[in-house]
């Protein structure tokens, strides 16, 4: 192309966007350091010389420059009308701009125009007629106005629309187009372990007797457990996720972990929804969904897409298939999330052998193979959450005696302490309140977060956040230096919640300090300094420095993998994390089984009809550790119909609930009176509010609460056994079995554990397909 001094078109385009942060979350994915792609309702050839005035819908300039048209799309009657100007100077402030903000994102480093996804082929061909290029001044050809909306069609100016197609309404997002496994992945092969983590996710594997993590080909130990469409529309998983993360909030989903396996309802989806600054919507059977562009993602689909870049991070690096796994989950998981977990697995190609909680994972890291007659706290402060348990360590034995924890205390609430300080300096030193929207929020959230990282090393750090904002039309730094000390004071207080979650999982088995012989830090936020003294302060001695805060879950996942091929395998004893029970009429909860009982576990109680030919009952199953139904996380409802006509009181129910080793759980229901087979129907998923509205159906009608019924009878949970699995529950990791999935019997009776009380076979009597004596979470209807 030849320049010449030709005057060029002046090309004034207002945005309908009101900060430059708001126009690049939108519009990231059409500009480029070297140029800028506009729709336009009439475009000028390629060639063309432009003088661009870009302004934000208050008048304010963002970019001016001249530019050339670089190329055209949308004129063969295909894709979108647009055009694609390579700028050809720009003025300071503009320059500014690009590079401090277009910097960050990957794919504008160009020096031409993008050609943005969907707006079809990219015509650069020169007519012959077009006007030459001009190399003209930054300054509005003549005629041009200073602002405001271009004026339609006038020569010379040719009107541009700045705004991205307008998205299609959400279409769920199915396996298939994913390329995720929706056949029984096979199981043979190693066992790899993988912590599944809210930040980051690694997979390790025992091998020659050690167990080590398996790094990416670029070196990584970990997969950032993030998800993105990125400005072109492809979606990316792990490092190039979060690399857009910046500039592209609104597309890229990170912390899927709080999310999976809850109802969009729940008081937890309620409380994290505005939190996140990607969309959270309802999915499919009422559960979360996340909507990426125009498709809504099931957490599930999001986790296995995390799950499969680490499959394949370790495929490469082991150089065959890898289709089984031991995947770990918070302690505190109820039995939808871990059963989502599993679904995840299978949608990734992954058979779950065992779901492990994580701190029974760290304490393996710490323990396997040594022999240890200890009791441990493990003290997991990770990215999202903060777990503490109580471990009794005995040769192979482990066994969980107190576990609590904090689903909203985690490295997250570190960053918002700084952020919300940094925001403070900035308003002292601009004298106004920071304004920016979600991508400027992001780079302050980003940069507070790397000062947190480095201050557990140094005691002074620099945050420095160029043109993060506009005032009065000139662009300002965010510029604080913050000191170790200055963390300290802001985030003391978390501190402090951590080690009173700590008092209070001992005391609940009237422990102190005293009586733990090692303390095990895990998960990245604990490794700032303050996190050491407290716990040294506390405890009297300084934490173990046995494990890696990173691996160790991991490290645990793939001991416990190796274990399972093993002869004598660890044994592994875990306490339900929060009690299982039914909803009462008036919203009041029952727990049936307590929290922090011993794994695997058995309860039963009879109810009894409460009116004369009743012939139907139905209980709802929640789990949480509110005493109101509605705080707590809905699992289902059980309907028995069919009950035998009779006067009230005569027929009876026996309802049996049954956790196994993962914190699974399983519902039995067995007519007593008669024996008479009971056919059962399950509702499908219903939110908390049908819920509610059920239980007050149920007090209208005057329904009895099943467990205070007068002929109830509650028979006590079993006690964990602690002996090898020839001797009965609880079963060693050897013969442990996965929980069985959806509809899945309960594997051959060699692997099944042992029902602590033997369970009568209502199966026997019931439709084999669909009786209720399957897995409570296979009766809800979930994919
Ligand atoms: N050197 C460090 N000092 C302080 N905090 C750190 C350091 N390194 C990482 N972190 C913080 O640790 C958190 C991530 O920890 P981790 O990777 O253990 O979480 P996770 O396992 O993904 O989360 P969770 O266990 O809650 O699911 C982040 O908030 C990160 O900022
Ligand atoms: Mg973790």
């Amino acid at each position: 192309m030849t320049e010449s001094n030709q005057a060029a078109v002046g090309l004034v385009v207002k945005l309908p966007f009101a900060t430059p942060e708001e126009f690049l979350a939108k519009y990231g994915g059409n500009i480029t350091r070297g140029g800028i792609y506009l729709r336009a309702r009439a475009v000028k050839p390629p060639g063309t010389a432009v003088t661009l005035d870009l302004r934000l819908a208050g008048g304010e300039r963002i970019i001016y420059a001249s530019a050339v048209v670089h190329f055209v799309t949308g004129q063969g009657g295909q894709g979108v009308v647009g055009m694609g100007l390579r700028f050809l100077n720009v003025d300071p402030q503009t320059r500014r701009f690009l590079d401090s903000a277009v910097v960050t994102l990957p794919h504008a480093q160009s020096d031409t125009p993008p050609v943005p996804n969907g707006v079809g082929p990219a015509d650069y061909t020169v007519p012959p007629t077009a006007p030459p290029v001009a190399t003209v001044s930054p300054a509005p050809a003549a005629g041009a106005p200073a602002g405001g909306a271009p004026a339609a069609g006038t020569p010379g100016r040719a009107p541009a629309q700045a705004a991205p197609a307008a998205p299609a309404g959400p279409v769920m997002m199915t396996d298939e187009a994913l390329g995720l496994t929706t056949e029984e992945p096979k199981r043979t092969g190693p066992v790899i372990g993988i912590d599944l983590g809210t930040t980051n996710s690694c997979a390790a594997l025992v091998r020659n007797g050690r167990p080590g993590v398996l790094p990416s080909r670029e070196g990584h130990n970990t997969v950032p457990s993030i998800i993105a469409v990125n400005t072109r529309g492809k979606l990316v998983v792990g490092h190039p996720a979060k690399g857009q993360m910046l500039t592209n909030p609104r597309q890229t989903v990170y912390g899927a972990k709080r999310l999976v396996g809850r109802p969009y309802a729940s008081p937890v989806v309620e409380h994290i929804k505005d939190r996140f600054h990607y969309e959270i919507i309802p999915g499919a059977n009422g559960d979360a969904g996340v909507k990426l562009g125009d498709r809504v993602y099931t957490l599930q689909q999001i986790s296995a897409l995390i799950l499969r870049e680490v499959r394949e991070v370790a495929q490469n690096q082991l150089g065959h298939l890898v289709s089984r796994a031991v995947v770990t989950v918070p302690a505190y998981y109820n039995d939808n999330q871990r059963q989502a977990v599993r679904e995840a697995g299978k949608l990734a190609g992954l058979y779950v052998e065992r779901i492990l909680n994580e701190p029974t994972a760290a304490a393996l890291a710490y323990g396997y193979g040594r022999k240890l007659n200890q009791r441990v706290l493990v003290y997991d402060l990770g990215g999202g959450t903060f777990d503490a348990s109580v471990l009794e360590l005995s040769d192979n034995v482990y066994e969980v005696i107190s576990t609590g924890g904090d689903t909203f205390l985690g490295g997250l609430d570190f960053d918002n302490a700084i952020v919300a300080y940094l925001l403070e300096e900035f308003q002292k030193k601009t004298g106004r309140p920071f304004q920016g929207d979600r991508v400027a929020m992001q780079r302050i959230n980003d940069a507070a977060e790397r000062a947190k990282c480095a201050l557990s090393e140094r005691s002074e750090m620099r945050v420095h956040v160029a043109f993060v904002t506009m005032i009065d039309d000139k662009p300002y730094d965010l510029d604080v230096t913050l000191t170790r000390q200055k963390l300290i004071e802001l985030t003391e207080g978390l501190v402090d919640r951590t080690v009173r979650v700590c008092e209070e999982v001992l005391k609940t088995k009237g422990l102190g300090p005293k009586d733990v012989d090692e303390v095990i830090l895990v998960g990245g936020q604990s490794r700032f300094p303050l996190v050491h003294e407290k716990i040294t302060r506390f405890f009297g001695k300084p934490p173990s420095k046995g494990v890696h805060p990173d691996e160790a879950v991991a490290l645990g996942a793939a001991l416990l993998a190796h274990s399972l091929g093993q002869l004598e395998g660890v044994v592994l004893i875990d306490v339900l994390p929060m009690a299982i029970g039914v909803g009462l009429p008036g919203g009041r909860f029952k727990p049936v089984l307590e929290r922090n009982l011993s794994l695997p576990s058995t309860k039963s109680y009879t109810v009894a009809t409460h009116r004369d030919d009743q012939t139907e009952l139905e209980l709802t199953v929640l789990q949480g550790d509110s005493d109101k139904a509605a705080d707590n996380e809905f699992l289902g409802t059980i309907k028995l119909t069919g009950l035998p006509r009779k006067p009230r009181g005569g027929v009876q129910v026996a309802i049996t609930f049954e956790v196994n080793n993962e914190s699974l759980l399983k519902v039995t229901a067995r007519e007593t009176s008669t024996g008479r087979e009971v056919t059962s129907t399950f509702n499908t998923r219903a939110t908390p509010e049908v819920v509610k509205a059920k239980l007050s159906q149920l007090e209208a009608e005057g329904a009895h609460a099943p467990a205070a019924h007068a002929g109830a009878v509650a028979t006590g949970p079993a006690a964990p056994v602690r002996a090898p699995a020839t001797n009965g529950a609880p079963s060693t990791a050897t013969n442990a079995p996965a929980a069985a999935p959806k509809h899945t019997p309960a594997r051959g009776t060699t692997q099944a554990p042992p029902p602590v009380h033997p369970v009568p076979a209502v199966a026997a009597t019931a439709p084999k397909q669909k009786g209720f004596m399957g897995w409570l979470k296979g009766l809800f209807g979930r994919a």
